[in-house]
């Protein structure tokens, strides 16, 4: 290959990438919970918010947004599969914007980082990971300390 294909096919893989990225937005679809109560250091969110009916079929959400007014951002809590959880601020920690939650990854709209379900960060330019708020839980809540 010689450097004028490999500029060729960059670009294009990097265009296909960007177009792909909508219709990856477009598919997720953020359940806001309501469902939760907060008192001086923390949230307590019902488990049962991750079980929802879709198509008449029960089904379990991967994660839940709590808009918080004890808080600027929104928190994303993903739910691990062995009863662990971990909850997020959705704040980018390259230059503050809101981050766009989705099932495996939280995506930044303004320049493209990516972190994991963890607040890892696996995309640039972000360098720092996710502020991540413990959380504890018993049979029936999460409880998220702030
Ligand atoms: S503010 Fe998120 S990548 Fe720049």
């Amino acid at each position: 290959m010689n450097r004028r294909e490999f500029i060729e096919r960059s670009c294009m893989s990097c265009l296909a990438g960007l177009s792909l990225l909508p219709l990856i937005n477009s598919c997720t679809t953020i359940h806001y919970s309501s469902n939760y109560t907060s008192d001086k250091n923390r949230i307590i969110l019902k488990k049962s918010e991750f079980s929802i009916v879709k198509h008449n079929k029960p089904s379990s959400l991967k994660f839940v947004v709590i808009k918080s007014d004890k808080l600027e951002f929104p928190l994303v809590v993903y739910a691990a599969g062995d009863n662990s959880y971990t909850a997020l601020y959705m704040q980018c920690t390259h230059q503050g914007c809101e981050l766009s939650p989705h099932d495996t990854a939280l995506v930044c709209p303004c320049h493209g980082a990516e972190f994991d379900t963890k607040g890892i960060v696996t995309t640039g330019p972000a360098e720092h990971h996710l502020k991540a708020f413990p959380t504890t839980s018993d049979h029936e809540n999460i409880y998220i300390q702030l």
